[in-house]
């Protein structure tokens, strides 16, 4: 069923856990989340990137409305979020295309102006009754204002937070984006850090490039929303290039596209389970 982002993110923070957070490009990305969540019975959310909308030509109705219904007919609570929005346009959809929570995503801005254009996006998303997301000290990978290998700082962090109003705060403490192998160290002191001085559930973007064991003591550290994208289209692209390999003749894509689903599923109860291993019970 569907669920409000920031209740399922608050109800895993206040619980010292955290809830994943999957990058949907197609209907089968959509699907495949719903059934790795259902498959590990746990909360999910299901978020779409401005860059993925706009290989849908620049149309959000479409991939949003494949995915809320995907998310409505499951049988474990699933959020809808939009991620990376950078487009006042585009934030000014999210309310009307069933999202309940976005991503807004200033941080290529010096400080000055990413406070203030995420203080001015937070008004409007919360006047539409969304949660929001922004990001201080760019995750790299992206490139933008920040280098890579950016940390965000504490002090900062919690001002920022205090002056821009929103809900959650993605921070940079060792992942990067599109990673293909698992080699990311994280900062967990600077995590620690963090979580003492945010008052607000962090976020994790990046994650693909995490390995296990660190994505647990991120956790433990108090990440509550972890961001993971790019670990699915490895899983995809490589099932439906060794299928291709095997049967050079297959034409029909629901041959090579259902066994490229079950990896991506498999992929997310995964993760999934690894996170809900950070839990100190
Ligand atoms: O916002 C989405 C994520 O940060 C995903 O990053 O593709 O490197 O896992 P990733
Ligand atoms: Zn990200």
């Amino acid at each position: 069923m569907l669920a409000p982002t920031g209740e399922l993110v608050a109800a895993a923070h206040a619980g010292g856990g955290a809830v994943g957070a999957f990058n949907v490009i197609t209907i089968e990305h959509a699907e495949a989340i719903v059934a790795g969540a259902e498959a590990a019975g746990l909360p999910v959310i299901l978020q779409i990137s401005e860059n993925a909308v706009r290989f849908h030509h620049d149309r959000l109705a479409p991939i949003a409305a494949a995915a809320r219904a995907i998310a409505a007919s499951a049988g474990v609570p699933v959020g809808l979020h939009l991620d990376h929005v950078e487009s006042d346009e585009l934030l000014g959809q999210a309310a009307a295309n069933g999202f309940g929570s976005v991503m807004y995503d200033a941080s290529r801005l010096a400080y000055a102006d990413n406070v203030a254009a995420t203080a001015s996006a937070v008004r409007r998303c919360h006047a539409a009754g969304l949660w929001v997301e922004s990001e201080l000290g760019e995750i790299g990978g992206k490139g933008g204002a920040h280098a890579k290998g950016a940390r965000t700082d504490p002090a900062e962090a919690a001002a920022y937070v205090a002056t821009t109003g929103v809900d959650a705060l993605a921070v940079a403490v060792g992942s990067s984006h599109a990673m293909t192998t698992r080699s990311a160290r994280l900062d967990h002191e600077l995590i620690a850090r963090l979580a003492a001085a945010v008052p607000v559930p962090l976020v994790l973007h990046g994650s693909s490039g995490v390995p296990d064991d660190e994505l647990t003591a991120a956790v433990r550290g108090g990440m509550a929303k972890i961001n993971i994208g790019t670990a699915l289209n490895t899983a995809f692209t490589g099932t439906v290039r060794a299928t291709l390999g095997e049967q050079p003749d297959l034409v029909d894509p629901r041959r090579y596209l259902s066994s490229a689903r079950s990896a991506m599923a498999e992929t997310v109860s995964s993760a999934l389970r690894v996170l809900k291993a950070g839990v100190i019970t």
